[in-house]
């Protein structure tokens, strides 16, 4: 595992990117572009070595940040933090085998950090992790909008399969005043807490109940409408075949002990993935990648 000195050493960007030790022990990236550099090309961040997990980004015409953080996170290593940007990887969900946790071993694992860049524009970070069968690559790149890019190689010498999904924390104002749109109305979902299959409903996406929905099929391009905070945040998935829409509502919030008991009123989560029925196959070496650019849109 890299140690701080060595990560400030040899990836910290003068004025821009900073690693630093979280109160917790754990090691941070913090991004802030310097004064002078064009405001609005600026934004802040901050990501965890542990998870190669972003759990911040607040571009600086923004007042409120993009990303949720639960403030009941725990922030151990054998724990998912509770916000932000999880990567749930190799599998979605409960393991088929007794004992494995929820969501894979990605967002378990302290990743290694290969390569940091700044530009006028944005800010670069490469973080890898082998999991075999698997190597991964994570890119993180915090300009003015947000992109997250995942690489798997199947580093085996068979065909080998997974699920992935990008569990994206977005904080919202009030979760009454929320309504999703753009291309997931247009999709099938399978509601996760009754099994059943429902048709597209064309309709913006509202919340009033505990959700846990997948979208089956190719979404292009998704808007979050914050009628509170008067903002809209553009999501545009890459390489993604399914979506994943989660609201924890009430009693669940209640459930989780490291989530605050009404902190689903401030958060939704729009998962860019590929689950289920559109689990991907790697051959030898073969390579997939799934990305999501955020980007808060002006009112
Ligand atoms: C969502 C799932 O993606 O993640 C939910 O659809 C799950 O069913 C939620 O409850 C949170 O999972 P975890 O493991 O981070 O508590």
């Amino acid at each position: 595992m890299q140690t701080l000195a060595e990560l400030n050493a040899n990836f910290a960007i003068e004025e821009i990117l900073r690693f630093e030790l979280h109160e917790s022990g754990l090691i941070v990236g913090n991004v802030s572009y310097p004064d002078g550099h064009a405001s609005n090309r600026r934004s802040e961040g901050q990501f965890f070595v542990h998870g190669a997990h972003v759990t911040h980004f607040r571009p600086s015409h923004a007042s409120e940040p993009v990303l949720f953080m639960s403030s009941e996170s725990l922030f151990t290593d054998d724990k998912a933090i509770r916000g932000g940007i999880p990567i749930c990887f190799p599998w979605f969900g409960p393991s088929a085998n007794p004992g494995e946790p929820a969501h894979g071993l990605a967002r378990l694992k302290d990743w290694h950090v290969s390569s940091t860049s700044a530009t006028d524009d944005a800010v670069t970070i490469v973080l890898e992790l082998a999991l075999p069968p698997f190597q991964l690559r994570f890119q993180i790149r915090f300009g003015r909008g947000l992109i997250a890019e995942l690489t798997a190689t199947n580093t085996a010498g068979h065909e080998v399969t997974h699920e992935v999904a990008l569990h994206t924390y977005f904080a919202v104002g009030d979760i009454h005043a929320v309504s999703v749109d753009g291309d997931l109305p247009g999709l099938p979902f399978l509601d996760q807490l009754t099994g059943d299959v429902h048709a597209a409903s064309h309709e913006a996406i509202r919340f009033s109940e505990e959700t846990d929905r997948i979208y089956s099929g190719i979404a292009q391009s998704i808007q979050i409408d914050d009628g509170s905070w008067k903002r809209k945040i553009r999501i545009t998935p890459s390489g993604s075949h399914s979506t994943v829409v989660w609201n924890p509502w009430i009693a669940k919030s209640q459930r989780m002990s490291d989530f605050g008991d009404h902190e689903y009123l401030g958060m939704l989560c729009i998962e860019t993935a590929n689950v289920k029925d559109q689990r991907i196959a790697l051959s030898p070496n073969g390579k997939s990648t799934v990305s999501v650019a955020i980007d808060l849109l002006e009112s």
